[in-house]
């Protein structure tokens, strides 16, 4: 496992089929794809304006999020922000949020047209010693799952890009979930149980009539509550933060870097001022399904978890 650099003379955009297979190949087996010069340009003054908003109540958010689906942000509750400020700042990830779609598209040919695109986010905190509720923490190892949107089985990919224009944004990972659950399920973490027929028809009508909306738990199939568990889990367990195994990665201002981070456990130690997409990739579309969470889960337990 490890970082797969892509310069940018190797063709980014007009990608073979195979080499396109290959990228998706890598990232599924727990590689970070790693662009030292992004592929998505962001203006000079985008950048600069950027870099002069803060947060006003970030335990509230932890991020400025955009939602491509709806076209709206949140969590932007800008110090002294000017309405103006605001609408600059939805152009900027709304346009980040295309590009970045439009240049994975074109790079992870197996995957187009075959992802949700959930939120996409502007980091402006500093992460290193940032106040947050333990399960909330960042410089926690964790594998992502996110409890009020169950992926029932899709795969969580993200596209990052570090606009710091002088330091480094500072990750450690760790071994991929197909190594590391077996040193932990069953006997640390009970496995995922396959819901009875009843239960299921319960769940899926409760959803029917709009419960779902209200209660995000009824949403979850057995592989989403595991994964939910299993984040929870990796940030609670000392010994693991403390002795699992590691590596560091330093990625530079003005790179950009994407990975399955619901298969790589990962922390930001250090690091202002990231934009970030996320996509729900379709199991389906996976060319190593064998490597995935649910893959691995399922084969474990012999159950249909979604
Ligand atoms: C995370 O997904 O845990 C945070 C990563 C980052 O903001 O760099
Ligand atoms: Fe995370």
């Amino acid at each position: 496992m490890g970082l797969v650099t892509i310069a940018d003379d190797s063709g980014l955009q007009r990608a073979s089929a195979g080499q396109s297979e290959v990228w998706c190949r890598q990232l599924e087996e727990g590689n970070i794809l790693f662009f030292p010069e992004s592929p998505i340009a962001i203006q000079p003054e985008d950048r600069s304006f950027l870099l002069t908003l803060q947060q006003t109540s970030s335990g509230l958010h932890k991020n400025m999020a955009y939602k491509p689906a709806v076209d709206r942000v949140s969590g932007a509750d800008i110090k002294g922000a000017l309405p103006e400020s605001a609408e600059r700042l939805h152009r900027i990830l709304r346009e980040y949020s295309q590009h970045a779609t439009e240049f994975l598209a074109a790079f992870l040919g197996p995957y187009e047209a075959r992802w949700r695109l959930d939120y996409g986010s502007f980091r402006p905190e500093e992460e290193q010693g940032r106040d947050l509720p333990l399960r909330r923490r960042n410089d926690l190892m964790h594998t992502d799952a996110f409890p009020t949107r169950p992926t029932r089985g899709a795969r969580i990919l993200r596209f990052f890009s570090n606009l710091n224009p002088a330091r480094t944004r500072d990750w450690i990972t760790g071994e991929p979930f197909k190594t590391l659950l077996p040193q932990f399920a069953p006997r640390q973490i009970a496995f995922p149980r396959q819901r009875s027929t009843v239960a299921k028809l319960a769940a899926d009508a409760a959803c029917g009539i709009g419960l779902g909306k209200a209660i995000p738990a009824l949403k979850r199939s057995p592989y989403d509550e595991f994964m939910i568990r299993f984040h929870n889990f990796l940030k609670e367990n000392e010994s693991y933060q403390a002795n699992g195994k590691r590596e560091s990665w330093y990625f530079p201002p003005g790179s950009s870097w994407m990975v399955y981070t619901d298969m790589v456990p990962h922390a930001v130690l250090a690091g202002q001022y990231a934009l970030e997409q996320t996509y729900l990739v379709a199991p389906e579309a996976m060319v190593a399904p064998e490597h995935s969470p649910l893959g691995v889960l399922q084969a474990m337990t012999g159950q249909k978890l979604v």
